[in-house]
């Protein structure tokens, strides 16, 4: 992009396809390591693909059993490869207060650690493990790689990226600037609540793990910008990635007038996930028409 040095830190090529990779394999070691599971143990937690998609192969990697808990926005692949993967997947169908499915998957999350023997719910939304994850994991390869940094732009659902992420990078590079990117309908950052259609980035709640980390900035991005963008991502660039990616890369845009006032800044962003899930939705132009 003109003006500035510009990186995109491919998450997708993590063995089952997104950055939520990192999360699912440290907060099973960490909890393994404190005794917290053992081989009765059934794993239950609430997710829109990616996190239950890293567990499913984890945890079958391992002998545990896994029960995700998706919602009707999940992407048709996601839903196949969890019902490929594990006996039983609860889909929820109820949506929220706030126009979203969240509440109701971790309603269910706690019905189910009710009634399930041996329950381990590893809470992606509260558990400090799953930003531990990303200040070791995702930003020590960052820090290996740069030898300087003046912006990071990150999407937010559960926050453990941004929290882990921004805490390293603002111990390497002091100046760094960290960019929180969310999408409209999201209430992470106090914005009104709306349906919103893209997964994987955006909340219908304030994640627990958001107070864990450091941000500078705040952009909102309508969907319609993220459908642009991740089109542009894969005519432009090359780069097939998934609706947080584009929603990031949108951020960017909106953003570079600030950024290229001094001098060029090397600028990251992260592609969480790869653009296939997608096909039907964010990169077919009918869908996107349906947007607001
Ligand atoms: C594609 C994608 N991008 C970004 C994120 C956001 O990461 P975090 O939940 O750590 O805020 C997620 C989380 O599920 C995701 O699936």
């Amino acid at each position: 992009m003109k003006g500035m040095d510009l990186f995109a830190k491919l998450e997708y090529v993590n063995p089952i396809g997104s950055i939520k990779d990192r999360t699912a394999y440290w907060i099973l070691k960490r909890a393994a390591e404190r005794g917290q599971i053992c081989d009765k143990t059934t794993v239950i937690e609430s997710s829109s693909g990616n996190f239950a998609s890293a567990l499913a192969a984890f945890t079958r990697l391992v002998g545990l059993r896994f029960i995700p808990v998706i919602d009707p926005k999940i992407s048709s692949t996601y839903e196949s490869f969890l019902r490929r993967l594990c006996p039983t997947v609860v889909k929820v169908e109820e949506l929220d207060d706030t126009g979203g499915y969240l509440k109701t998957r971790l309603e269910m999350v706690h019905r189910l650690c009710a009634r399930i023997p041996h329950p381990y719910w590893p809470n992606q939304y509260g558990n400090p493990d799953a930003a531990e994850a990303h200040y070791k994991l995702t930003a020590g390869e960052i820090c290996a790689e740069f030898d300087s940094l003046d912006y990071v732009f990150i999407g937010v659902s559960s926050a453990g990226t941004i929290a882990g992420v921004s805490r390293r990078l603002k111990e390497r590079y002091p100046k760094v600037r960290v960019i929180a990117v969310d999408t409209e309908g999201s209430v992470i950052f106090g914005g009104p609540p709306r349906k919103r259609h893209i997964p994987g980035i955006g909340s219908s709640i304030v994640p627990p793990l958001l107070s864990h980390a450091t941000i500078d900035d705040v952009v909102l991005v309508p969907e319609r910008e993220t459908v642009q963008a991740c089109r542009e991502l894969l005519t432009t660039h090359g780069l097939f990635a998934g609706g947080s990616s584009g929603t990031a890369f949108a951020a960017i845009k909106r953003y570079a007038p600030r950024m290229v006032a001094s001098k060029r800044p090397t600028v990251l962003f992260l592609c969480a996930d790869r653009g296939a899930p997608y096909l039907d939705t964010v990169f077919d132009t009918s869908w996107a028409t349906t947007l607001h």
